[in-house]
């Protein structure tokens, strides 16, 4: 059969990451995906930049909208992050037939509404397991395992490189400067790594939870985030003696028919599984009518994690797996079904 042709936008951390594992294990990919997958075009923003990987200087390209649009193209891995310009660029690739790929929690946490009905109007995907929490395959779990329950509760850490500054400050004595700046040198702090320190990041990756679980569409402005950038090391500390971590959770739970949503730091007992995660883990604990408690952890951030669930991505729309998931996704749906609790 065909090769799935593959068109990346971006080549930055995990973009290389996902091109390594296309490039070094072709033969594995073919396999699993029934077909060759073959990388044909490549954005970048600058074309002289040296790279860990290589692509063939006559499919790199500035002119990222040229590769969104390309007759030779058959899925866009989106992998630039923000709004503007991902989201014209991803609207132009639904538009010209193309399924899509895409890591961007932002873009999907504000604009999946519209994305999603674009997609399904045109008879396209959108695959977004790397969008929260790295190589853990929560949007598989939630989407396809666990749909024989109704959620009650999401408590999770869903921003490794918070969870990698607490780690360093308790156990390692880091400051947290360089915490921070050891979370960036790793490639796991996003381009302004004060979308993860403020809590943006992580309650951008429950919003996209909370619309799988619950079907609601809940923007970040909408409840109270709070970020680690105001912890102390004191805190940590006294935490640590009277036997609680401190991890900084987002969560969305059903009340009495309402949903109240969270991202805060938060004290957790040490006994709990979600206190025991440390560097830059993430976990999301799930809590279901029929299955009880259920936890999923992985690395939450980073290159070959995040590239894995890409890759997992890629595969799912080259045997069509994604195609048949996708109209199914209790996403974006237009009628109430929770309201969300105002927060005081
Ligand atoms: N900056 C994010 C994190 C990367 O630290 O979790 C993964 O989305």
């Amino acid at each position: 059969s065909k090769p799935l042709r593959v068109g990346l936008i971006g080549l930055g951390t995990v973009a290389s990451g996902v091109a390594q594992i296309l490039l070094r294990h072709r033969d594995r990919t073919r396999e699993r995906a029934g077909r060759d997958v073959e990388i044909t075009r490549v954005a970048v923003r600058d074309l002289s930049k040296s790279r860990d990987v290589e692509i063939p200087s006559d499919i790199l390209t500035t002119d990222a909208m040229s590769v969104a649009t390309a007759a030779d193209v058959d899925v866009v891995i989106e992998l630039i992050g923000g709004i503007s310009p991902a989201k014209e660029l991803v609207e132009a690739a639904l538009n010209h037939g193309k399924d899509v790929v895409t890591a961007n929690k932002a873009l999907l946490c504000e604009h999946g509404d519209t994305l999603f009905a674009l997609a399904r109007e045109t008879g396209r995907c959108i695959a977004f397991e790397a969008a929260v929490a790295g190589g853990c395959p929560i949007i598989a779990a939630m989407s396809q395992s666990m749909t024989g329950n109704q959620i009650t509760s999401l408590a999770a850490i869903l921003n490794g490189t918070s969870n990698f500054i607490l780690t360093q400050m308790l156990h390692n004595d880091a400051s947290y400067d360089d915490a921070v700046q050891e979370a960036q040198e790793c490639g796991y702090a996003e381009a302004d790594p004060s979308m993860d320190v403020k809590g943006t990041d992580a309650a951008q990756k429950l919003g996209i939870l909370t619309q799988l679980a619950f079907g609601e569409r809940i923007s970040p402005d909408q409840f109270p985030v709070q970020g680690i950038d105001e912890l102390e090391l004191e805190d940590l500390h006294f935490a640590d003696e009277l036997g609680y971590a401190v991890k900084l959770l987002a969560t969305a739970k059903l009340v009495n028919g309402h949903l109240e949503l969270h991202t805060q730091p938060t004290l957790i007992r040490k006994e709990r599984p979600l206190a025991q995660v440390d560097g830059p883990y993430n976990m999301i604990e799930i809590t279901g009518d029929a299955v009880g408690k259920a936890w999923f952890s992985a690395m939450g951030a980073g290159q070959m994690a995040t590239a894995s669930a890409v890759v997992a991505d890629i595969i799912d729309v080259a045997v069509g797996r994604a195609a048949i998931t996708f109209p199914h996704l209790n996403l974006w749906q237009t009628e109430e079904k929770f309201q969300l609790q105002k927060s005081e």
